[in-house]
């Protein structure tokens, strides 16, 4: 029912010749992608139309690290939905936990972004994950639920269907930590049980994405879970090898039939 979404984010790393490079290696080592995954790359913004040139007879997709709630105007150093789209972007990454920590994007803002980007077609995959304190107060649960309704609301079921959630606990990210399988599926349950309260059946097709020191030597047992529906891969998705490497565990897991969630036995499907 659900593809898996394997997508680097590339952060603040790589001009023109790290990008191409990249790319070259990548492509090398995987020249066909298994129809049952999506594999995209985030690279910065002045690498977007280069990757997507580099890219266009490949299956992989690009998408950007952000953009801007407002459709144009003076907004300095911007870029917008439109343009993503124009340049050939399928997906947009919103409100990473580094945006919300040094550039002081909160839910309301995410969620403008996130209903601009939905306007233009273009697939935000929406990032909740709490902080380390958090956990250790055994808030997480709290701080996800709000991070994901606010994200999620005013929307319908047509249009929720097309965001993915990346859950991405903030003390697993660069750090080597990992959640556990056994937290990553706990938090991916629990935020599909918030998505069916507001869209039933609809939070089914709802891809929710593991995000946080995923790597080649962990990925079998993250993506084994039934709801981890992917990853969003920081560190790993700069070198050619580990990223491959993340993919192929995707491909080996898929079954065609997809991913089937917790809530439900394969024979319900
Ligand atoms: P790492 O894989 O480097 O921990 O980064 C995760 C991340 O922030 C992806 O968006």
């Amino acid at each position: 029912m659900r593809k898996f979404l394997i997508a680097g984010n590339w952060k603040m790393n790589g001009g023109a010749e790290f990008t191409s490079d990249l790319l070259s290696a990548i492509k090398t080592r995987k020249a066909v992608i298994s129809e049952d995954v999506d594999v995209l790359v985030c690279p910065t913004f002045v690498s977007l139309s280069m990757a997507i040139d580099q890219l266009h007879e490949s299956d992989i997709l690009v998408g950007a690290q952000n953009m801007h709630e407002a459709e144009k105007g003076a907004y300095t150093g911007e870029v917008s939905a439109s343009m993503l789209v124009e340049a050939g972007c399928s997906y947009v990454l919103l409100g990473h936990s580094e945006r919300r920590a040094y550039f002081h994007e909160d839910d309301a803002l995410v969620r403008e972004k996130l209903q601009t980007a939905l306007s233009h077609d273009l697939a935000p995959i929406v990032c909740v994950g709490e902080l380390l304190v958090q956990r250790k107060e055994n808030r997480h649960f709290e701080v996800v639920k709000s991070q994901t309704l606010a994200a999620f609301s005013g929307l319908n079921e047509e249009q929720a269907v097309q965001v993915v959630v990346a859950y991405e606990p903030v003390w697993a990210i660069g750090t080597g930590e990992t959640a556990s399988p056994e937290q990553a599926q706990e938090m991916h349950a629990f935020i599909r049980t918030i998505l069916s309260e507001q869209f039933g059946e609809a939070a089914r097709a709802i891809r929710i994405l593991y995000g946080g020191s995923m790597k080649p030597t962990n990925a079998h047992d993250l993506l084994s879970q039934p709801d981890v529906d992917g990853g969003l891969i920081g560190g790993a998705s700069l070198d050619a090898e580990s990223f491959v490497g993340i993919v192929e565990t995707a491909e080996a897991l898929s079954i065609s039939a997809g991913k089937v969630d917790s809530q439900l036995s394969p024979e319900e499907e």
